[in-house]
C-alpha cells in the first residue's frame, strides 16, 4: 500500500494552482506561499498591474498572471482553459476574489441598498459558483483528483450590524461548497472553505477607511487569542493545509481562521 510522506517540506509539488484575487491580500500571501511548496500558479485578477508584479517577484517560471473578472463567466471559463493549456491541467482552485463595500454603500436592514446588494452578490458568490464550475468541469475531464477552495468568512456563519449583502455572499459560499463537496465527491475532488476574521489587508482598511496599524488595533480584542493578529499569512497556511494532500479525507469542511470568535 502506498505510504503518505510527511517528510517533504514541498507540500504541492508538481501542483497547477489557480488563485482568484491573487493580486492583494490574502490571495497574494497563498500564491506566495504555493509557490514555496513547489505549485505553479496562476494569478487570475484585475489589478493587473499589482498582479504582473506580484508574478514577477515570485518568478514567471513558477507563477503567471491573467486578467480576469470573475464576475464574467466567459472570463472565468477562458482562465480555466489558458491553465489548462499552459501547464497542462488544474489541481487547485482558490476561489478568494471578494469585495467588502464600506458601511453606508451595504447597511443594515432598513435602509438596505439592493443594487449594491448584487454587486457584491456577483463578486463574492456568483462568481465563486462559475470558478468552482469551471475548475470542476477540467479536473474531471483529465481525471484530475483535485482540491478547491473558497474564501468564507466569520461573516458565513454569523450574522452582522451591517453589512447585510456581504453576510449574505457569505452564507451562499458555504452553501456552494457543502452542494459541490457532495457532488464532486464521486470524481475524487474536495471542496472546502477558510473562512478568516480580520485581516488587515487592503479589502478591510478601504471598507473602513483606516490604516492596517488602526485596523490590527481596532479588531486586536474580538477573538479568544489575546495579543494575537491574524495575518493574510497565517490564512495562507490555512488554504494550503485544504489544498494539499495533508487534508485527504476533509470536504465538505469550512475551516474558521477566526482565533475562536466565532465559537
Ligand atoms: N480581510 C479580511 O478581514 C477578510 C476576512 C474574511 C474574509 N475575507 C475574504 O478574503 C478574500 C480576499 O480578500 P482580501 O482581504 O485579501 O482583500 P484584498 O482586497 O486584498 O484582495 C481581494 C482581491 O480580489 C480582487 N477582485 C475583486 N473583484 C474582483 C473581480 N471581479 N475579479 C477578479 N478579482 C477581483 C481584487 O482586485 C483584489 O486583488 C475575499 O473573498 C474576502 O471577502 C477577508
Amino acid at each position: 500500500m502506498a505510504q503518505k510522506s510527511f517528510a517533504g517540506t514541498k507540500k504541492l509539488e508538481g501542483k497547477v494552482a489557480i488563485i482568484t484575487g491573487g493580486a492583494s491580500g490574502i490571495g497574494e500571501a497563498t500564491a506566495r506561499l504555493f509557490s514555496i511548496h513547489g505549485a505553479k500558479v496562476v494569478i487570475a485578477d484585475v489589478q493587473d498591474e499589482k498582479g504582473r508584479i506580484i508574478t514577477e517577484s515570485i518568478g514567471p517560471n513558477n507563477c503567471s498572471y491573467v486578467h480576469c473578472d470573475v464576475t464574467k463567466e466567459e472570463e472565468v471559463k477562458s482562465m480555466v482553459e489558458s491553465t489548462v493549456q499552459t501547464y497542462g491541467k488544474v489541481d487547485i482552485m482558490f476561489s478568494n476574489a471578494g469585495i467588502l463595500r464600506k458601511l453606508d454603500q451595504d447597511p443594515p436592514i432598513l435602509d438596505l441598498n439592493l443594487s449594491e446588494i448584487d454587486l457584491t452578490w456577483s463578486v463574492n458568490a456568483r462568481s465563486m459558483a462559475a470558478c468552482v464550475k469551471h475548475a470542476a468541469k477540467a479536473m474531471v475531464e483529465l481525471g484530475v483528483k483535485g482540491s478547491i477552495v473558497c474564501t468564507g468568512s466569520t461573516a458565513a456563519v454569523c450574522g452582522g450590524i451591517g453589512w447585510t449583502g456581504y453576510h449574505m455572499s457569505k452564507h451562499a459560499v458555504l452553501g456552494l461548497m457543502r452542494c459541490a463537496s457532495k457532488q464532486l465527491g464521486k470524481h475524487g475532488i474536495r471542496v472546502n472553505c477558510v473562512s478568516p476574521s480580520v485581516v488587515a489587508t487592503p479589502l478591510m482598511c478601504e471598507a473602513f477607511d483606516k490604516s492596517a496599524e488602526e485596523i490590527e488595533k481596532l479588531f486586536r480584542t474580538a477573538t479568544n487569542l489575546k495579543e494575537v493578529v491574524l495575518k493574510a499569512e497565517d490564512v495562507a497556511e490555512a488554504v494550503l493545509f485544504l489544498a494539499s494532500d495533508d487534508s485527504g479525507f476533509i470536504t465538505g469542511h469550512n475551516l474558521m481562521v477566526d482565533g475562536g470568535r466565532c465559537s
